[in-house]
């Protein structure tokens, strides 16, 4: 039978209100998902207040802020601080992002709510599972592929051909893509999603690789690609300007050309 209401164990409950930092003159609110597994409780939202002429103009900056002034039990990755590692993706304000180069000023509302990334298993507060996600990645073998006795300097390309890989090896696997597509909601054990798709174009056309057909043959399924409905969630959320469904489109392209 179809389950139209969540389960009890997935209601998210009213959580604390912290008090507001003591001489604080400009504060702003951000509500944020609490998770502690060990508690055996449901998740909550917390409300902090943060003092904004103390506190730096990320996203990421108010988290540390929140972490270091009000509550260190707040539990959320973050690596580089340069929009390079990925690990600081979640969602706020209802939108995917990468926190660290996401303005808490860019975010329309009296309060900013900061939530994981949607869809995964959470594994504490905003610390996703990225488990299957990374899985999936390594399925696309994100590596040359070649027959040929390695060259004793290195693989050359023609600038052209590099230039093919632009828009591709820029990803910074945050899953912001794959997390916002309502395909890979619903059927994300089966379905490669826009991430690791955009990985699989990006070998498929490298001038370098001999493994176009095993490649594609890898993707011949009902689920794995032919499941992205190009309902463009992925192109908007992308915090490195990509456009996996574009990628994924000329995956598909590609598949038809060679039974043609
Ligand atoms: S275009 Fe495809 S991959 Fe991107 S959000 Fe839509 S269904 Fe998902
Ligand atoms: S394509 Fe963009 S949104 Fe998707 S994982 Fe890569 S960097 Fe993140
Ligand atoms: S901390 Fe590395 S991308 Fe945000």
């Amino acid at each position: 039978m179809v389950q139209l209401t969540l389960p009890k164990n997935s209601v998210i409950g009213k959580g604390k209100t912290w008090p507001k930092p003591d001489g604080a003159k400009k504060t702003k609110a951000f509500r944020v998902y609490r998770y502690s597994p060990e508690q055996g409780s449901n998740p909550r939202w917390d409300t902090y207040h943060v003092d904004t002429s103390k506190c730096g103009p990320m996203v990421l900056d108010v988290l540390l802020y929140i972490k270091n002034k009000i509550d260190p039990t707040l539990a959320f990755r973050r690596s580089c601080r340069e929009g390079v590692c990925g690990s600081c993706a979640m969602n706020i304000g209802g939108h995917n992002s990468i926190a660290c180069t996401k303005g808490w000023d860019e975010v329309a509302g009296r309060t900013i709510t900061i939530a994981p990334l949607p869809s995964l298993p959470v594994v504490r507060d905003l610390i996703p599972d990225l488990t299957n996600f990374y899985a999936q990645h390594a399925y696309v073998q994100p590596f040359l592929k070649t027959d040929t006795p390695a060259p004793e300097r290195e693989w050359k390309q023609t600038p052209e051909d590099r230039e093919q890989l632009d828009g591709l090896y820029e990803c910074i696997l945050c899953a912001c893509c794959s997390t916002s597509c309502p395909s890979y909601w619903w059927n994300g054990d089966k379905y490669l999603g826009p991430a690791a798709l955009l990985q699989a174009y990006r070998w498929l056309i490298d001038s370098r690789d001999e493994a176009t057909g095993e490649r594609l043959d890898d993707l011949e399924d009902p689920f794995k690609l032919y499941r992205c409905h190009t309902i463009m969630n992925c192109a908007q959320v992308c915090p490195k300007g990509l456009n996996p469904a574009k990628a994924i489109a000329n995956v598909k392209h590609m598949m038809v050309e060679r039974v043609v």
